[in-house]
């Protein structure tokens, strides 16, 4: 197959957030068990694919992202993404991919897993494919476990190592404050922090029923109430000045406070759009950020423009 039915696709893929990760013990292949409610907020990455002769990818952030953290190579997870589909479909082109960040680096919002979820989706429609949802699905799950749930979006159950997604049907909107860190932190050294301080007998993890009855009834107190993360005390450890910020968001009368997924962004919950506001600007004044805000649940990935012949 070698045709292109469009020049150029462009995709958006959203963060996400865990309201709830609930970390079981270490599997022989060295995933976690997992319990995760999982929602996508509106931080979008932006990946334009276009046809051309060798798969070849290029990043853009700002001065409140930066990149150069990110690899270029056969490595990055958008070049591994556009060469599995290839593979898959018998594809033989090849892709250039431009990867714009608006989801912070290393910072446990899955912006990585995003870009791999964003060039699938792209590169489907790039080539003309039309790939079964279900395949999309498996060939997500094979570049890493919350690739998933970047397709799917909205909230959702995830279990496995997080590779399994449930969507849940959800009443209304939240808004969330995101503080973002110069510095991000690598997902599997706070897995190995968490593993030197769980004891030997990890139960198997659970979700919460308060969670879930809060999200039912789109209470947010409730639900602030019982936000939890398990590599939270793990992301504390390596990064002990995130307590600091998890208080003073709380102070600022955030409903709920916690380190996003393995750090080191933290989230705090608010009631609504100025709500949201009124907290980021006291983070801000607390000498805390960069700061940012944004709503859930938002949509999975999606293509958003899509040129003729190219
Ligand atoms: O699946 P993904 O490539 O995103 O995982 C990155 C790393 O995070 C894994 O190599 C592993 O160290 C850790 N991880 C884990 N258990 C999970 C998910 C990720 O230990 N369920």
């Amino acid at each position: 197959m070698t045709t292109h039915p469009h020049g150029a696709v462009a995709v958006t893929a959203p963060a996400k957030i865990n309201l709830s990760l609930g970390v079981g013990s270490c599997r022989s292949d060295g995933f976690h068990t997992l319990a995760t409610v999982y929602q996508a907020i509106g931080l979008y990455d932006r990946v334009t694919v276009r046809a051309d002769d060798a798969v070849s990818v290029t990043v853009r952030g700002d001065s409140r992202i930066p990149v150069d953290g990110i690899p270029l190579d056969d490595s990055n997870i958008a070049v591994r993404a556009a060469r599995l589909l290839a593979e898959h479909a018998g594809v033989e082109s090849g892709v250039a991919i431009e990867i714009d960040k608006g989801i912070p680096v290393a910072g446990g919002m899955a912006g990585g897993s995003a870009d791999g979820a964003a060039t699938l989706l792209g590169c489907d429609h790039l080539w003309g494919l039309g790939t079964p949802r279900e395949e999309l699905l498996e060939l997500a799950a094979e570049l890493g476990s919350d690739v998933p749930f970047a397709l799917v979006g909205g909230t959702a159950i995830g279990s496995g190592r997080g590779e399994t997604v449930t969507p849940l049907m959800t009443l209304g909107e939240y808004w969330w404050v995101v503080l973002e860190s110069e510095n991000g932190l690598s997902t599997p050294a706070v897995y190995r922090e968490f593993d030197r301080l769980a004891d030997d007998t990890v139960d198997l993890p659970v979700i919460p029923d308060a969670l879930m009855m809060a999200l039912r009834g789109h209470d947010v107190a409730v639900l602030g109430a019982s936000l939890v993360n398990d590599l939270q005390a793990a992301a504390l450890r390596l990064r002990p000045e995130l307590a600091h910020a998890l208080e003073q968001g709380l102070l600022e009368s955030a409903y709920g406070a916690i380190v996003s997924g393995s750090g080191p962004s933290c989230l705090f919950l608010c009631e609504g759009r100025s709500h949201a506001v009124q907290v980021a600007t006291g983070l801000r004044s607390a000498g805390l950020g960069p700061v940012s805000f944004a709503p859930g649940p938002v949509h999975g990935a999606r293509v958003v423009a899509a040129d003729g012949q190219g």
